[in-house]
């Protein structure tokens, strides 16, 4: 089992107060969710396999590298991990998307399935799953279970925000997942709620509430 990677730069750290604020609007929250993610997919990526080519500069050939294959996929979780997608985009343009459709049972606090649409030959890619709230865990649970189900072995997670309780819930049921998140946050209210966190994801990207 691997700790978390948090990642405190700077640069994360103040978007991510911003993104906290609950005076931020749809449209700048969804431009940070997308920055944030793409700066930490710098380091999600930080282990893609590169492979030799030979190139000409205006001076001469040479040998350099390049990321080896079209082997990644993303997989966002509907509907918040979506905002994500984008920012990764940017930095691994060749990635295939999947999409698992996940909400939260208001009462019981438990994921229920309702939408799952991934790439052919997922079982062969390395999987990003992309949601920025790691709250109970048990959305992330669910969706690398069902990616485990179609023969997924290389699977990593990256949230913005993490609570301690989801934290320990995924990395119990899912030791093989390396997580990455902006921040781990104080606890879980008596709503599931991640304190201090920065509300409803979903709702704040699409405007919802
Ligand atoms: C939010 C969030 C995660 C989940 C985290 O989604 O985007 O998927 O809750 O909570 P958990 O760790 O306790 O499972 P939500 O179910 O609210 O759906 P939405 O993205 O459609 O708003
Ligand atoms: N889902 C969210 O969007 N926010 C939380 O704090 C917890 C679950």
């Amino acid at each position: 089992m691997s700790a978390p990677f948090i990642m405190d730069h700077p640069l994360i750290q103040h978007k991510l107060s911003f993104l906290r604020d609950k005076n931020t609007g749809s449209k700048e929250f969804r431009e940070l969710i997308c920055e944030i993610a793409m700066l930490m997919c710098y380091e999600a990526t930080r282990n893609l396999t590169l492979e030799e080519v030979e190139i000409e500069t205006p001076i001469c050939k040479t040998k350099t590298k390049v990321v080896a294959g079209k082997k990644l996929a993303l997989v966002p979780i509907l509907r918040a991990g979506l905002g994500m997608v984008d920012g990764v985009l940017k930095m691994v343009p060749a990635a295939k998307v999947g999409h698992i459709g996940l909400y939260r049972d208001p009462e019981t606090k438990e994921p229920h399935e309702y939408y799952c649409k991934l790439p052919n030959d997922i079982a062969s890619r390395d999987v990003i799953v992309l949601d920025p709230m790691l709250a109970t865990g048990g959305s992330a649970i669910d969706a690398i279970r069902m990616l485990k189900q179609k023969g997924v072995s290389a699977i990593k997670f990256m949230c913005i925000i993490a609570a301690p309780e989801g934290l320990a819930a995924l990395t119990k049921a899912h030791p093989d997942v390396q997580v990455y998140c902006a921040a781990l946050d104080q606890c879980l209210n008596e709503h599931a709620y991640i304190v201090p966190g920065l509300g409803d994801a979903g709702d704040r990207i699409f405007g919802t509430k």
